[in-house]
């Protein structure tokens, strides 16, 4: 042994332990959700839906805007679709909103290069619907994007389940993911 016996015995029980909480303390903190990366699950605000059947559906945080809406143009109050937040909070982007009042759809997507080629094709932009994950983090869960071109009609939800029953129906396309969003069934409890 080359190395002078600086430590005794119990030094280095010490120094052992110590990396050994280290390491510990360590994977704590890998396995929790971390505030540093993820939005506050407090601040997310329930994203509400209203619909006139056939022919839009209305996805909105702002209660006035709902009533307007059911007042003024004959939608029905839905319910909740979702969680989402109201303010760019940590790893969220924007769900920008476009709308075309020809066509009567609301259409909202988190893709700068689908949201341009709506306004191309006489979509107007209206205010960011809401902030949401880009990925699958943070204890969130898919937003799925149905089509009707029949119709055009836009709808996004959490449920599988009533995403595959609509599409079985036929005239509708699968358009993948919007986003990722929270369960507002376990959040809100
Ligand atoms: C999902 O959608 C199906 C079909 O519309 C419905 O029966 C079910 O209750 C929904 N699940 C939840 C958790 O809302």
């Amino acid at each position: 042994m080359k190395f002078p016996l600086i430590f005794g015995s119990t030094t280095i029980a010490l120094l052992l332990a110590f990396f050994a909480s280290r390491s510990a303390a360590q994977k704590i903190v890998v396995k929790a959700p971390s505030p540093l990366t993820c939005g506050n699950p407090s601040d997310a605000v329930p994203l509400y839906w209203s619909t006139i059947p056939s022919v839009d559906v209305f996805y909105t945080t702002v209660i006035s805007d709902i009533t307007s809406v059911v007042r003024g143009d004959g939608y029905d109050f839905g319910g909740i679709a979702c969680l989402v937040f109201t303010t760019q909070e940590l790893s969220t982007v924007p769900l920008f909103h476009v709308y075309n009042g020809n066509l009567i759809d609301n259409f909202y997507t988190t893709s700068t290069t689908e949201r341009d080629l709506a306004l191309e094709s006489g979509y107007t932009a209206s205010p960011t619907a809401a902030y949401i994950y880009p990925s699958q983090i943070c204890g969130s869960i898919p937003f799925y994007r149905i089509y009707s071109s029949i119709d055009t009609v836009h709808i996004y939800t959490i449920n599988v389940t009533e995403r595959d029953a609509i599409l079985a129906l036929g005239g509708w396309t699968d358009e993948g993911i919007t986003g990722y969003v929270l369960d507002f069934h376990s959040t809100c409890a």
